[in-house]
This record gives C-alpha cells, structure tokens and sequence, in this order.
C-alpha cells in the first residue's frame, strides 16, 4: 500500500492520544484491551506495551460472534499462557461480562485485598484502550451503571471521559489509538477488511480482492456455501469476484459486472459476518 495512504491512516490526532494515555496511566489501576476476536493479532497497537508498562492489563476477544470459535479459544489460551488475563466476549450481547467482571477480580486481586484491609470500598479503575470501531463505546455500554452519576473525576483531558460501571468500577474512554505506520503490509489489510480504517480512504475494490484471496484460502468451504460459486474453480480472487458479481445479477449496463457493487457486497456480508464466522489472525 502506498506511502500516502499510511500517512492517512495515522492522523496527528492518534499521537497525541498516545501521550495523554500515558499521562493518564497514573489514575487506572489495569488497563483493559479491547481486541477484535478475528484480527487478535493484527490490532493489537503495538505502543500499547510502552504505554500501559507496570499496570494488569486485561484482554477482552470483543466480536467473538464473528470469528471461528476456535481460533479465539486458542488466542484465549495463548494470552493467558502469557500472563494476561483474557476473555471472549460479544460485546452488543453482552455475552461474556460475567466472565470479565471475574477476570478484573483476578487481575487486581492484590489491589482488592489492600483495599479490603483498610478497610475502604474504593472503584477499581480501568482504562479501555482499542483500536477504532473495535467496540469500546458498545462495551463501556453494556456495562455502564446508568443509574450512576459520572463523577467529576481528573482525566487529563476532556477526551478521557470516565463512566461509572457495575461492580463498583470506573472506566476511562480513550478515543482509539492507532500506529505510527504500518510496517507489516497483511495488518493494514486486515484492519481495511474488518473496517478499523475508514473506507473512504480505501479502494473498496482492492481490499475485497485481497479480502477473498484470504478467504479462499483459509474458508473456500465458507465460500462456495454463500455463493454457491466453488472457489476452486478458479485461477484467481479477481475471476471468483467476478463469477460472484454474476451470479447475485450484479451488472453494468451492457452486461459487464459491476465489480464495485459485488466488492461493497462482499466486503459488507463479511463484515456482517454472513459469510461465517471468521478469522484471519493465526497464532
Ligand atoms: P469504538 O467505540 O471502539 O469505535 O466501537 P463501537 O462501540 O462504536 O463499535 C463499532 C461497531 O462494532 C458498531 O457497529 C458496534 O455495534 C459493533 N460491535 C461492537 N461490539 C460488537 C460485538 O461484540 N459483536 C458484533 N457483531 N458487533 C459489535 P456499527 O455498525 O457501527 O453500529 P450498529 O449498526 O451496531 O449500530
């Protein structure tokens, strides 16, 4: 991808986010990762180590509805085999809170007991860190106290909005973070395909090309079941596009496909996952 579009991709904004988080850090007692469960790899924000350096951090597989059970439970394990601690969750279900509000308990336990020996009932706070579109306004949402005032709290900025939650929490929002630039070609396509990155500054077209280059290759199954199009059919992504667009009615006038169309479509019921449930990421 060209230099230009990289550039786009990391508006002045992002930097300067990556400095008031690390100037919030001293509020929060575990940061909270929010990964998209298909792309677990692949969106995880590379400065987020640096900034979040000495405090528990805790992994949530968000749209985990969307991506193959078991690529997600052997990140889980992987994760956990790391020392983080890490849970599934979908989080427009809110499948998967109980699990995480057991995974806080466990991430500052010490911080708990120390509280408890004092004898104060202290909010644990958490900072919730992600990638753009990655689902942290839906899930500071579904666990939001709406019946609790959001306190007057510092939070450096104005962007820095905190939230009062169940279980006695205090979430910090932080806008999404994304990196520098993309030195690895594969992750700039993939957070194109699930829609971290703003469309408009994409080629729609190229991105469901290499979209479908991936997903002949690792769910061909997955494929010829939506399309009814057999991907091994063909020589390349670009002609099973085309037999696609064909076969939906997707034409131009003069009766050439309207590749374009068939691209968005794509793109769209993959994101929807209408397709199947998904992963590109591998461990
Ligand atoms: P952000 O704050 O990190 O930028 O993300 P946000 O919560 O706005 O979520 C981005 C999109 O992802 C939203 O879809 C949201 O509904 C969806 N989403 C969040 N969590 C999950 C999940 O666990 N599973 C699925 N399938 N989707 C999830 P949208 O199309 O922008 O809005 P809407 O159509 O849902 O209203």
């Amino acid at each position: 991808m060209s230099a230009e579009k990289q550039i786009q991709w990391y508006p002045g904004h992002m930097a300067k986010t990556k400095r008031l988080m690390k100037e919030s850090l001293p509020l929060v007692d575990a940061v909270c990762e929010i990964l998209d469960a298909r792309i677990p790899v692949s969106c995880r924000n590379p400065d987020l180590s640096e900034i979040a350096a000495g405090k528990p951090r805790i992994i949530l597989l968000n749209k985990s509805d969307l991506a193959d059970p078991a690529v997600t439970a052997g990140f889980v394990k992987l994760f956990r085999q790391q020392g983080m601690t890490a849970v599934e969750i979908n989080a427009k279900t809110k499948m998967g809170i109980n699990r995480f509000f057991e995974a806080v308990n466990t991430a500052l336990s010490k911080k708990i007991e120390q509280n408890r020996k004092k004898g104060i009932n202290k909010s644990l706070k958490l900072m919730v860190a992600g990638i753009p579109n990655v689902g942290k306004s839906t899930f500071i949402n579904a666990i939001a106290d709406k019946k609790a005032k959001v306190e007057d709290r510092p939070g450096v900025t104005r962007e820095n909005r905190w939230f009062a939650a169940q279980n006695n929490l205090m979430l910090m929002d932080t806008p999404g973070v994304l990196w520098p630039k993309f030195d690895d070609e594969s992750v700039a396509k993939k957070l194109a395909y699930t829609g971290a990155v703003k469309d408009t500054v994409l080629d729609t077209e190229e991105i469901a090309y290499y979209l479908l280059e991936e997903l002949i290759k690792l769910y061909p199954r997955f494929l010829f079941e939506r399309y009814k199009v057999n991907p091994n059919e063909f020589e390349n992504a670009y002609d099973y596009l085309c037999a696609v667009g064909k076969k939906r009615g997707m034409l131009i006038s003069g009766g050439e496909i309207d590749t374009k169309r068939t691209s968005n479509m794509l793109l769209d019921e993959f994101r929807g996952g209408i397709i199947g449930r998904i992963s590109l990421d591998r461990i």
